[in-house]
C-alpha cells in the first residue's frame, strides 16, 4: 500500500542563518518539507521566507539578528530556547561574496570577510552545540564554495574564509561525534541565486565557468537544498567532518 512519505525531521527544530534570501530561503522550505520547524536568522527582513515557510504549513520563527555579534547570537539562542527548547539542526549559510584584486584588498575588507564567514561561525555553534548535547543529537551543516577547490583571482579573503569553514568542520567532527553531533560543510558552485545586486565580473565568471562543468547550468538553491536535506536526516549519522562538492563538475586542470 502507497501512503504518505514519513517526513525525516518531523518535529525538529533548524536554525537557518542568513536566509532572508537566495540560498537559505530554499534551505528553509525543504527542511520545512521533511516535516522540520524553522527558526530563520538574519540581519536583514525575512519576512518573505518566512511566509513561504509557513505556506507549506510548517511552524517558523524569525530571528533578526547580527551574527557577529555576541549579544545578538545569545539573545537569538535565548529566543529560541523559550520557544522550542534549543535546535537540532543549523545551517550556517551566512556569508558575503565580495571581489577585489589582493592589490586593492584593504585589511578592513579583509577583516570583514573573515568576520562574516568565520566569527558567525564561531558564535553560532557555541551557542547551539549545548542544546545539541542535551538532545544527543545534532547537525551542524556550513556553506563554503567550490572556489577554494577553483583557485581563482580577486577572492583571497573569500577563498580563504571559505577554507577555514573546512577546516573548522573537520576538526569540530572529531571532538562532538560522540554526542550524536555531525558537522559537514558543502562547496557550493555558481548558483542562480538571482541576486538583485550581482556584480558585472561575476556575470563574466559565469561565462568562464559554466562551459568547464560536466553539467552546463548554474546550481538552482533547490540543488543545494536536497544535500543540506540528505546531511540533517538521522540516517546521515554517519557521515561528519565531510565538505561535499556540489558544482556541476567543474573540472579542475
Ligand atoms: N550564490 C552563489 O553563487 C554561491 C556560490 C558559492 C557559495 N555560496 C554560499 O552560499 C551561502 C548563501 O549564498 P547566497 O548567494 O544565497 O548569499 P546571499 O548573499 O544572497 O545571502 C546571504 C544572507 O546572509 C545575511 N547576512 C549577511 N551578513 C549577516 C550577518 N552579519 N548577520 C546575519 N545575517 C547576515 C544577508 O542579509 C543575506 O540574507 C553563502 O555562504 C555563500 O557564500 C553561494
Amino acid at each position: 500500500m502507497q501512503g504518505r512519505r514519513e517526513r525525516g525531521l518531523q518535529g525538529r527544530v533548524s536554525l537557518v542563518t542568513g536566509a532572508a534570501i537566495g540560498n537559505g530561503r530554499a534551505f528553509c522550505e525543504r527542511l520545512a518539507e521533511e516535516g522540520s520547524r524553522i527558526v530563520i536568522a538574519d540581519i536583514a527582513d525575512a519576512s518573505d521566507t518566512a511566509e513561504a515557510v509557513r505556506r507549506l504549513g510548517a511552524e517558523v520563527l524569525t530571528i533578526r539578528a547580527d551574527l557577529t555579534k555576541p549579544d545578538d547570537v545569545a539573545t537569538m539562542m535565548e529566543t529560541i530556547r523559550a520557544q522550542w527548547g534549543g535546535v537540532d539542526i543549523l545551517v550556517h549559510n551566512v556569508g558575503l561574496y565580495e571581489e577585489e584584486p589582493f592589490e586593492l584588498l584593504s585589511f578592513e575588507q579583509w577583516k570583514r570577510m573573515l568576520e562574516i564567514t568565520l566569527n558567525s561561525l564561531f558564535l553560532t555553534v557555541k551557542a547551539v552545540l549545548p542544546s545539541m548535547k542535551e538532545r544527543g543529537f545534532g547537525r551542524i551543516i556550513a556553506l563554503s564554495s567550490d572556489t577554494v577547490w577553483l583557485g581563482m583571482p580577486y577572492l583571497v579573503h573569500y577563498v580563504t574564509a571559505k577554507m577555514g569553514i573546512i577546516g573548522f568542520v573537520r576538526s569540530l567532527a572529531a571532538e562532538v561525534g560522540r554526542y550524536g553531533i555531525t558537522v559537514n560543510a558543502i562547496t557550493v558552485g555558481l548558483t542562480a541565486t538571482q541576486r538583485p545586486d550581482a556584480a558585472p565580473l561575476s556575470q563574466t565568471i559565469l561565462q568562464h565557468i559554466l562551459p568547464t562543468q560536466a553539467v552546463h547550468r548554474a546550481d538552482e538553491p533547490e540543488d543545494i537544498a536536497n544535500v543540506v536535506a540528505f546531511l540533517a536526516l538521522p540516517e546521515s549519522g554517519i557521515i561528519t567532518g565531510q565538505t561535499i562538492n556540489v558544482d556541476g563538475g567543474v573540472a579542475r586542470h
